[in-house]
């Protein structure tokens, strides 16, 4: 491995807000933080909002500047991106944003019923030759089912078609609520919403920037799966 890369493990060993749990507080369901996020991670009762596959940690950065009532879990497999997003909450002094390196298929064994209440999925892997892989499809979205307070939210903002209509089709075939949907984010979209919704949808993450060069279309669409 570059050595730059393992400073960087080791840097990560030593922040309070980057938790990298192991195979044995996955498997015997028993992590220490479940249902305690707020009261013993974040030390307040604000709501919980989770950015998964969050690479650098645009989002939860992003928002978490933006709303320092609300606490934020970035979470995903990648230690070297998530390192990034873990050195701008330290060099932002930020109390309220956290990243977990893990696998999102293990989500379900970090967080209580009701713990969550929203969901962001910044630029997913569209998981073409594998539909079950998806983090809109029916075997996430029940994982998703047990910790996300009722009526709490899901966001997807996605460069991908096929994920994207995928996700649609997926909102209208489960009966699921669809609040807001865009094809075309950086067209009329944007402009004609309020200036917070706006600064939100402006924040372009590292993915984002890739796609977009490529000439990709941003597509965005949030719902209520109860
Ligand atoms: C295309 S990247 C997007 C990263 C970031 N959200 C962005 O927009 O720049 C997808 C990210 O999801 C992560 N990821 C994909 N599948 C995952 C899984 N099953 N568990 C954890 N992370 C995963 C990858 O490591 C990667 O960082």
């Amino acid at each position: 491995m570059a050595k730059r890369k393992l400073q960087r493990f080791e840097e990560m060993k030593g922040m309070d807000h980057v938790i990298q749990p192991s195979m044995d507080d996955i498997k015997n369901d028993a992590f220490h933080l479940k249902g305690k996020w707020r009261k013993e991670f974040f030390k307040n009762e604000n709501p919980l909002i989770l950015e998964l596959g969050c690479g650098k940690g645009e989002y939860s950065v992003g928002m978490g500047l933006k709303y320092p009532e609300r606490n934020f879990l970035g979470i995903d497999i990648k230690g070297a991106r998530i390192w990034r997003g873990a050195k701008d909450v330290e060099e932002n002094e930020m109390q309220n944003v956290g990243f977990i390196r893990t696998k999102i298929d293990f989500i379900s064994h970090f967080f209580d019923q009701n713990e969550v209440d929203e969901i962001w999925l910044t630029f997913s892997d569209p998981q073409k030759e594998k539909p079950r892989k998806r983090l809109t499809g029916p075997l996430f979205i029940e994982r998703y089912r047990k910790f996300l307070k009722p009526g709490g939210v899901i966001h997807l903002k996605t460069d991908s078609d096929l994920l994207y209509e995928f996700t649609m089709d997926e909102i209208e075939k489960q009966g699921y609520t669809l609040l807001d949907h865009s094809e075309d984010v950086y067209g009329s979209y944007i402009d004609q919403l309020d200036d917070d919704w706006k600064e939100i949808m402006s924040i372009r993450t590292h993915y984002e920037k890739l796609f977009s060069e490529k000439g990709h279309v941003i597509k965005y669409c949030r719902f209520q799966i109860n």
